[in-house]
């Protein structure tokens, strides 16, 4: 019998695909940094049975169109804004992404941005580098405390509330704002419910960790920016489009802000001569909330195990769209 063929949409180590390679025809884009030209995908998408994707592939109506075997997507990220799942679910097509396995990396990194956008350390360690460092002097690079300070984390999933455990050690006042009540978070962590709005104006520091949807999408504008303490800082480790970036760009140059930590952008990646690139005061990532070598390994093996799952008809362990029926069972 034909082998089913599974196109991987960047190279992955063969540690992480090896046992589905045996079990199927797999290919792979061969670039590691560069993302797969759209008309390649397309072309890719109309022979695969399975395709393994990245947060940069767009997923939408016309590659599925074109897709005839097409019976899982697996996307290497806990995100899935970048696949059209109602789509894929009326099609029945299997919508699988990367929950759990990276939500300690994630908040780590979360909250180092935090530390890192609080305490000037990127400013700091290129002071270094550059030579200008020429004195210890008594306000040198000086930031601002976090411990004992107030986050309002908006979207309390599990990363929101892996990020609340890290502020409990910085004994800070935890405010959490989200679609419905995390009780755990408000029983084990003393994290506080609160209205969007009072999150805002209290927080001294805003982390965004919220999907994003046509709900969230600029949730965070010019009217928002204008509502916080002159004092806060800004952490968005969600999507991009959460933010509008003109208005956060406006808001730290006339200071109703005093600064953001941004792991991610409306459009990604951004060039060199991006305005928000022209602040002290932003500290900008390159959308590297899960990397860590361990967890990025573990998330390539979860969306092998989710297409070896589908493909030999058994249900996959973390699969989005949960209407999705397992074909030749009733
Ligand atoms: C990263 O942004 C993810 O969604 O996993
Ligand atoms: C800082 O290094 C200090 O000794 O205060």
């Amino acid at each position: 019998m034909k082998k089913p063929y599974v196109f991987v949409t960047r190279t992955l180590p063969k540690k992480a695909i090896g046992q589905l390679q045996q079990l199927v025809e797999l290919k792979m884009w061969p670039k590691e940094d560069v993302a797969v030209p759209r008309d390649i995908l397309l072309e890719e998408a109309r022979k695969c049975d399975a395709l393994l994707t990245m947060l940069s592939d767009k997923i939408d109506s016309t590659i599925i169109d074109n897709a005839p075997n097409l019976k899982v997507v697996a996307n290497l990220a806990v995100g899935f804004d970048n696949i059209d799942v109602e789509y894929a679910t009326e099609k029945n097509i299997a919508v699988c992404n990367t929950p759990d396995v990276l939500t300690d990396t994630t908040a780590d990194l979360t909250f180092g941005l935090l530390m890192a956008t609080s305490r000037r350390l990127i400013e700091a360690a290129d002071l270094v580098r550059e030579g200008k460092w020429k004195s210890w002097s008594p306000l040198l690079l000086a930031g601002q405390d976090i411990h004992h300070k107030t986050i309002g984390i908006v979207g309390m999933g599990k990363i929101g509330e892996t990020v609340a455990k890290r502020a409990t050690g910085f004994e800070m006042d935890i405010l959490y704002h989200n679609r419905s009540r995390n009780s755990e978070a408000e029983n084990q962590l003393g994290a506080k419910y609160c209205s969007f709005d009072d999150l805002i104006e209290t927080a001294d520091f805003i982390v965004c960790l919220t999907p994003l949807t046509t709900e969230t999408r600029n949730l965070f504008n010019a009217a928002t920016f204008k509502k916080m303490k002159r004092s806060a800082i800004f952490i968005n480790a969600s999507r991009g489009p959460v933010v509008d970036e003109k208005a956060l760009y406006n808001a730290l140059v006339t200071g109703e802000i005093a600064g953001a930590g941004l792991d991610v952008f409306e459009v990604e990646p951004i060039n060199a001569d991006h305005p928000l690139l022209t602040l002290k005061n932003v500290v900008a990532l390159p959308h590297i909330g899960s990397s860590s070598t361990e967890t990025r390994i573990t998330m390539m093996r979860l969306c092998c195990d989710n297409i070896e799952a589908v493909l030999t008809n058994n249900i996959p362990q973390t699969i989005v769209n949960k209407e999705w029926k397992q074909s030749g069972v009733n």
